[in-house]
């Protein structure tokens, strides 16, 4: 029997908005509510017991409206990284809806207590976004599952190489935390339907499907590890993104055990998806 009677999910399309989108949908006695850009068609996949609303996000009065008819309890949103922002007049909306728990789009880097020098720019959104929500006094659940499992290839550079890349600056023996996004999705739906508001509200959690390292990665792969000035195979932006994450992981600021500050979610949280099999790293890569 779920707490919450009633919740929204904008952001919908991404792989972790479907995942939450399709198991609450299968929860009895929930209502959902999907939000799109109001440019944004109904996505094909929403069963009918799903709602469908077209929003402009600056339009915080006619999305408050929105929410409020459907008595919506929790917003859910992992919107895409370029889309972080929106989610400023989004949770002012849910604020005057009287929503109760906002769970904005974090799942990567941990963002609560990292070293102001190490704040990148596309961790600054979300970090804006949680100061935003303390700010207006909305409870926020942060997810942190580390990187999603199927983007460990990018991460170093294997699909063009079919060599495990580690930037030469690195040691490359820190742990890790990878994900599947069933399973990030999962999690997600799963607490907002079994633990009450006290359990989640102002938390940071991290959790984790497989731990690694990416020097270990070379056994994941059955491949050669290589230390590189650049990993091949981005471009542009992205060759900046990847450097970065691979700093990131190497500082532990990717796994469940780093303690940067108070609150931080250190220690994990995979407890609160009880029994649950959390998918290795290698089954989702069909290794
Ligand atoms: N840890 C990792 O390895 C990792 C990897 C990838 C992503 N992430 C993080 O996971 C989260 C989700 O990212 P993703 O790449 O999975 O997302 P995605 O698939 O690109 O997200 C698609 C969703 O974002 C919405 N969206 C796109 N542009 C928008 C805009 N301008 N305004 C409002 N909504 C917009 C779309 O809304 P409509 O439904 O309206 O079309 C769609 O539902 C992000 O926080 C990202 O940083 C982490």
């Amino acid at each position: 029997m779920s707490v919450f009677k009633s919740i929204a999910v904008a952001g919908a399309q991404s792989a972790i908005g479907k995942v939450i989108v399709l198991t609450l949908a299968a929860t009895p006695g929930m209502s959902v509510l999907v939000l799109t850009r109001a440019t944004t068609a109904r996505p094909a996949y929403l069963p009918e017991n799903v709602a469908h609303a077209g929003i402009n996000y600056s339009d915080v009065d006619a999305t408050a409206t929105i929410l409020s008819g459907h008595k919506v309890e929790v917003v859910i949103s992992p919107v895409n990284g370029a889309a972080v922002l929106e989610q400023i007049p989004l949770a002012n909306a849910a604020k005057a809806a009287g929503v109760k728990l906002f769970v904005p789009s974090e799942y990567g880097t941990i963002t609560k207590g990292i070293p102001a020098e190490d704040v990148s720019p596309f961790l600054q959104g979300k970090m804006q976004v949680a100061d935003h929500l303390q700010s207006i006094g909305l409870p926020s659940l942060r997810v942190f599952p580390g990187i999603f499992q199927d983007y460990v290839p990018l991460l170093v550079g294997y699909g063009a190489s079919k060599k495990v890349n580690i930037l030469r600056s690195l040691k490359g023996d820190t742990p890790f935390s990878t994900t599947s996004t069933d399973d990030i999705g999962g999690f997600v739906a799963h607490v907002v339907t079994r633990h009450p508001l006290s359990v989640l509200a102002d938390k940071v959690v991290r959790i984790e499907g497989s731990r690694v390292t990416l020097n270990e990665l070379g056994a994941v792969f059955e491949a050669p590890v290589e230390k590189v000035d650049a990993i091949p195979g981005v471009e542009g932006v992205r060759t900046a993104f990847i450097a970065q994450l691979q700093k990131f992981i190497e500082k532990g600021y990717l796994n469940t055990e780093t303690k940067l500050a108070d609150g931080d979610g250190s220690g994990g949280a995979n407890a609160l998806w009880e029994d649950h099999r959390w998918t290795p790293l290698k089954e989702t890569l069909k290794l």
